[in-house]
């Protein structure tokens, strides 16, 4: 990876998704305890990974990232919906995100609902009807896909079936089950490794990538979604919450089935690099402009936060 400064990259990158976002949150006017709300949770200094992997991918495919944008924007919308309900007292029940009071801390609960609401459902007019608020945009048929490709992952066969799941998965003796491994790696897949493919495939098809890439570019996305969950999972038992911004022993708290918790620690480490591996591998197809969609794989087994 010698000559490529990920470092470098990745502020460069978390920069311009924030000023897209601010911009987005700019256009709302009318209703300032919602827009605060939402802009609280949005603009707290999130590590914007899935929309870097959108913006990524479409490079990897031979386009300038800017026609990922607005997909990268609603990616990064929606996942910080997820993120203000999973922290719910009905849910995770947690005090601390991105370094900061959880949305219901700072606001009210019915106010953390409504700002996740607002999130989520803005997401998609920003797809659908993104008027002035980005420099370069797909055509309509693109962008109808891109909605259709976030809304499958985030929906009822996506993101919010996982959370169902995990949260089934709390009782005390889900771990013991024979068929433990399985559940959870589904658990995994879908409430965040959906998402995580989405971001990479709504980059391609901003990109207008041919199906060869889009294919390949699925394998990576699948092993990195994976493995991101199984390092999140790590980190909540030996992570430390200052540098995280977030709170450690969540999982343990609440009884969560996890991998630490099914495999022991060491082994889900070795799981989570194989994994990336796996990941890696399947960018063998790309040139050079696939080379950050590699250095994020292997930022996401080094990372702290
Ligand atoms: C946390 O996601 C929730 C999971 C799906 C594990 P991130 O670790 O990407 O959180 P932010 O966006 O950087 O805050
Ligand atoms: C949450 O998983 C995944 C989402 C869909 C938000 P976790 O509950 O493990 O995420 P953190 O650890 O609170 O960020
Ligand atoms: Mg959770
Ligand atoms: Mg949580
Ligand atoms: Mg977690």
């Amino acid at each position: 990876m010698s000559d490529f400064d990920f470092r470098a990259y990745l502020k460069e990158r978390q920069a311009l998704v924030n000023e897209q976002l601010e911009t987005i949150l700019g256009s709302l006017e009318n209703q300032r305890e919602l827009t605060r709300a939402m802009g609280h949770s949005l603009m707290a200094g999130g590590k914007r990974l899935r929309p870097i992997l959108c913006l990524a991918a479409c490079e990897a495919c031979g386009k300038t990232p800017a026609y990922a944008m607005p997909a990268a924007c609603a990616m990064e919308m929606v996942h910080t919906y997820s993120l203000i309900h999973d922290d719910l007292p009905a849910m995770d029940d947690d005090d601390l995100r991105r370094g900061i009071p959880t949305c219901h801390k700072a606001f009210s609960e019915a106010t953390a609902i409504l700002a996740g609401d607002g999130l989520l459902t803005h997401a998609f007019q920003v797809l659908t009807r993104p008027g002035k608020l980005f420099k370069r945009l797909p055509g309509p048929a693109v962008l109808l896909e891109l909605a259709a490709i976030l809304s499958e992952a985030a929906g009822v066969n996506g993101m919010i079936e996982g959370q169902m799941l995990d949260m089934l998965s709390q009782d005390k003796d889900a771990t013991a089950l024979p068929s433990s491994l399985e559940r959870l790696e589904k658990i995994h897949t879908l409430k965040t490794g959906m998402m995580i493919r989405a971001s990479v495939l709504s980059g391609a098809v901003s990109a207008d990538a041919d199906p060869a890439m889009q294919e390949r570019l699925g394998v990576y996305a699948d092993k990195l979604g994976l493995a991101f969950q199984v390092k999140d999972d790590i980190l909540d038992v030996e992570g430390d919450p200052a540098v995280m911004g977030k709170p450690a022993g969540s999982d343990e708290a609440n009884h969560k089935m996890t991998y630490p918790a099914l495999m022991g620690l060491e082994s889900s480490k070795r799981y989570a690099e194989d994994l990336v591996s796996e990941a890696v591998e399947a960018l063998t197809y790309f040139d050079e402009k696939a080379l950050p969609l590699r250095a994020i794989a292997e930022y996401i087994l080094q990372r702290r936060r």
